[in-house]
Formats: structure tokens, sequence, C-alpha cells
């Protein structure tokens, strides 16, 4: 069973980004760092593709240092687009964000013709938690108040730099079935969109071949290389004390553990996929 997400239809969002978009000078999109392919909406793509794009990596503080460096290199790597990575809790990165907008459109700048950007992201990726920091920062910086416009949903964040949030909700697309449990793994789809245990396992999965010796760790468990998803699941419940009674553990207990596990970070800094794997979900034609 695949993901059961059916999210409102997003006609009114499209039509606001795409009336939006004629007077934008460059989109950015926030991305999870620790699933940049999957959380990006597909959407997006087709109807800003033909703008200069800046990606940010967000949530950078939860996600591997070395697969962050690699999706930076992938987006890098693409024309007219550009990547950073940031953890939007903590840094004010407004003068990174400003100058890698210039960067992606030199010939806007100025009061005559400033810069016009559009940011996007699907929910819970940091958005409002990135917006606060910047008025903030800039309140902070300048310690003026009236610096800090936001009308309607424009951010003033320089004389001759504007962002706008974007019209409605981005909700994710979910269009291959391993997108859809890492979205759910990282809490942006909504719990009854899912069965907590399936997605636990299929982390799981992942991570015993990827970050074995975090999970071992973190749960003070034997080595889990050669054991089942279930039996690394079942050895986490058990150490946790999720048991159901007769010395049976309650899976879906430990199913949450594990999630809460990954989604706090208490298991370490992990990326859910690197851009080949996600390149190859995507050509092994997993598509919904
Ligand atoms: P949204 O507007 O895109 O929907 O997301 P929002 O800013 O509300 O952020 C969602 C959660 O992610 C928040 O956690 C926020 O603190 C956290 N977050 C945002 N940026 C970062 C980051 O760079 N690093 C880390 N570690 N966390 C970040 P929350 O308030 O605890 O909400 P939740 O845990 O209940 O989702």
């Amino acid at each position: 069973m695949a993901i059961q997400w059916f999210p409102g239809h997003m006609h009114l969002t499209k039509k606001a980004i795409a009336e939006r978009i004629k007077e934008i000078d460059v989109v950015i999109e926030l991305l999870d760092a620790r699933l940049p392919g999957s959380s990006a909406n597909p959407m997006l793509a087709d109807l800003t593709g033909h703008k200069p794009g800046l990606k940010i990596l967000n949530k950078q503080d939860l996600a591997d240092p070395a697969q962050t460096q690699a999706w930076l290199a992938h987006y890098n790597a693409q024309p007219a687009t550009r990547a950073i990575g940031l953890d939007a809790s903590q840094t004010a990165p407004a003068r990174q964000l400003i100058d890698a907008c210039h960067a992606l459109a030199p010939n806007r700048g100025g009061m005559a013709k400033p810069m016009r950007v559009l940011i996007c992201g699907i929910p819970n990726v940091g958005k409002s938690t990135l917006i606060n920091t910047l008025t903030g920062a800039r309140k902070a910086k300048t310690g003026d108040e009236a610096g800090i416009t936001k009308l309607e949903q424009r951010i003033v964040l320089a004389d001759d730099f504007y962002l706008w949030d974007t019209p409605g909700m981005l909700w994710p697309r979910i269009i291959v079935a391993k997108s859809g449990y890492n979205l759910a793994a990282s809490g942006a789809v909504g719990r009854n969109a899912f069965d907590e245990e399936l997605v636990a396992l299929e982390l799981l999965s992942y991570l015993k071949d990827h970050y074995a010796a975090l999970v071992e760790a973190r749960f003070r468990i034997d080595p889990i290389a050669g054991l089942a998803d279930d039996e690394v699941l079942d050895a986490i419940g058990r150490k946790r004390g999720a048991l159901l009674g007769k010395g049976k553990v309650n899976m879906q207990k430990a199913a949450e553990i594990v999630m809460h596990e990954f989604r706090s970070g208490n298991m370490g800094r992990i990326t859910l996929e690197t851009p080949e794997e996600f390149a190859q979900w995507l050509a092994e034609g997993q598509r919904l």
C-alpha cells in the first residue's frame, strides 16, 4: 500500500502562481534537505521552470552533510539554478539569499528595477520559519521596525528586493512510492494519510542500508545488518519497552518511536535519498 494522500486540489494555487509569475525574476523553492527530490512539487517546476531558480535545502542541520553537498552540486549543475543549504531556525541568511538572487538575475536591482522573488515550498518545509528569521534579521540589523513591510504577502527585504510568499497552499505531489514514504517519515504528510508501521519499516529499511551505525547507537541494539526490517522494529520496541504483554512488541508504538527519533534528529544527521537514488526511482517507473 502506498501513501493515501489526497490533499485539497491545487487549482487556485496553480492559478495564483501562474498570475504572479509574470512579475517574478527569481523563484525560491524551499526543500527539505533530508529529502530534496521528494519535497519538491513537480507542478511548481511546470509553472516556473522558465524562471531562474534558487533551491534552498532547509533543515540542513538535520541532514547528512555529505549528502547535502551532493544535492547542492546536483542543483548547481543545472542551468539558471543555484542552491544553498540552510538552517532556517538558526541562521539569518538574508545576505546569502539576496546575493544568490542577484547572481541569478544580474539585470535586476536598484529602485527602478527591484528584484522580485517568489518563495515556495510544501507545508512543514520551514517557510514560515525562514520568513520570520528573515524579517527578524532585518529588524535586528537595522533597528528599524518600519524597514520591514509585510504588505499582504510581500516582504521587503531591502529597498530594491521584494519577496512574495506563495499564494495558496502548495501540497506535496507524490509521484513515486518512495517519495510518499519519505514525505510521511519527515512529517510533511498528515498522520491519517498513512500507516505508521509501514512508513517506519520503509524508513528502517533505508537506515539499515545507509545509517545502521546510527540506529544501533541510538537504540543500543545489536548489529542490524542481517535482520529483516520488522525484526529491527521489534528490537527497538523491545529496547524501549513498547510491549503489549506476553512479551509481544507493540509495533505501532515502536513505529511512533522510530519516526519521532528520526524527525527530531536524535538519531543523527540523516538524508533519505541521494540525487542518484531519486533519479533511479523516477526512472524505474515507480510512478503512481
Ligand atoms: P512551513 O511554514 O513551511 O509549514 O513550516 P514551519 O516554518 O512552520 O516549520 C515546520 C517545522 O520545522 C517547525 O517545527 C520549525 O521549527 C521546523 N524548522 C523549520 N526550519 C528548520 C530548520 O532549518 N531546522 C530544523 N531543525 N527545524 C526547522 P515545529 O514548530 O516544532 O513544528 P512541528 O515539529 O510540530 O512540525
